[in-house]
């Protein structure tokens, strides 16, 4: 079975992609041959100034890797290091209707969101199919928002099958129900685009600072509070053991417990839970030769799957 996912230098990475992807994938290289890679090329098309983009790409490779990814079970690389994913990706473009791409969510969001419609962001699923698809992946480990990109991946897929033969692998996407949506500071999707994201990695004081800001309704410190419809209880219960979230439901219901303690509790939780973590991110960060040479080692092994793909793949549609 091969598992494959990505994630783009978009920042820092926060407890959505953690837990909405990052931790599944992490398991995941327990049970088969894992590709996972840092979307550079996709980052391009909300054009991000060139050393910002650098700066994050090293930043998200030692974050990663300090997270739990492991380089001997996984391949991991920079998308750009295989640029073979190009070349699928333009003969993909020849199977995909603009009908098709114009019912991406993902392009309608960013439109809504003022950014500059260009091609690069309308084919951005074709990219992504292309990612999947040379690497001939079975599952892909995707928070809820990917769900749509890894159908038009299967769709195109397909039909290239149907027309040039059996090539391609028809992959699946793997969604837990419990993180599929991980909920930002505001009760939407955790996003760095929504400006409500909790990073996994800053100084104690801006976490502390996010957890605060979480929204609650304004109900006063005496009165008892509903812990089903509540965001600090909704991202408690990432960290809680079953015992801690009963507890603190508990308080929620008793009364004379208000949200700031809450969120005290969760911050504490929070900080406890990536403590190992930072402290590997720390010896990653004075070995950055050690983290240049994972991912240049990791390209050059993604590299050989995807051109073993690409030399089928040419041959099927007359390019050789
Ligand atoms: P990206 O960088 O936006 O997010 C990386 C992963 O984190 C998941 N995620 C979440 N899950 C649950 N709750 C949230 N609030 C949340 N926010 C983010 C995302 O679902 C994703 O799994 N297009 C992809 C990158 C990509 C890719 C691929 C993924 C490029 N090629 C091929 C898989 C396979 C993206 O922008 O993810």
């Amino acid at each position: 079975m091969r598992i494959l996912s990505g994630i783009q230098p978009s920042g820092v990475p926060h407890i959505g992609n953690y837990f909405g992807m990052m931790q599944q994938a992490f398991e995941l290289q327990q049970q088969g041959e894992a590709f996972l890679f840092i979307a550079d090329y996709h980052a391009l098309t909300t054009s991000p100034n060139p050393e910002e983009l650098r700066k994050r790409t090293i930043e998200l490779a030692i974050n990663y890797l300090a997270c739990g990814l492991d380089p001997k079970r996984t391949v991991f690389f920079r998308q750009s290091d295989v640029p073979q994913v190009c070349e699928l990706t333009w003969i993909l473009n020849n199977m995909a209707t603009v009908g098709l791409l114009e019912r991406a969510h993902s392009y309608k969001d960013k439109l809504a969101k003022g950014f500059m419609p260009n091609n690069g962001l309308f084919s951005y699923p074709v990219l992504m199919a292309a990612d999947i698809l040379i690497y001939k992946s079975d599952v892909v480990p995707v928070g809820r928002d990917q769900k749509q990109h890894v159908e038009i991946t299967r769709d195109l897929a397909i039909r290239f099958n149907t027309t040039y033969g059996d090539i391609l692998t028809i992959p699946k996407s793997k969604i837990l129900d419990h993180v599929a949506i991980i909920p930002g500071t505001d009760g939407q999707k955790m996003s760095k685009s929504y400006n409500n994201t909790i990073p996994i990695f800053d100084s104690k004081k801006a976490i502390r600072k996010a957890v605060m800001n979480i929204v609650t309704d304004c109900k006063g410190l005496e009165e008892p509070k509903d812990p089903e419809n509540c965001n600090v209880v909704a991202l408690y219960k990432l960290f809680a053991g079953e015992q801690q979230l009963a507890e603190m439901k508990a308080k929620y219901r008793a009364g004379n417990y208000g949200y700031g303690h809450a969120k005290q509790e969760l911050f504490e939780l929070m900080w406890e839970f990536f403590a190992p973590m930072r402290q590997k991110r720390e010896e990653l960060e004075n070995n950055l030769d050690y983290v240049w040479e994972t991912l240049r080692r990791g390209g050059e092994k993604a590299r050989a799957a995807a051109e073993e793909t690409m030399n089928e793949v040419r041959l099927a549609v007359g390019l050789r």
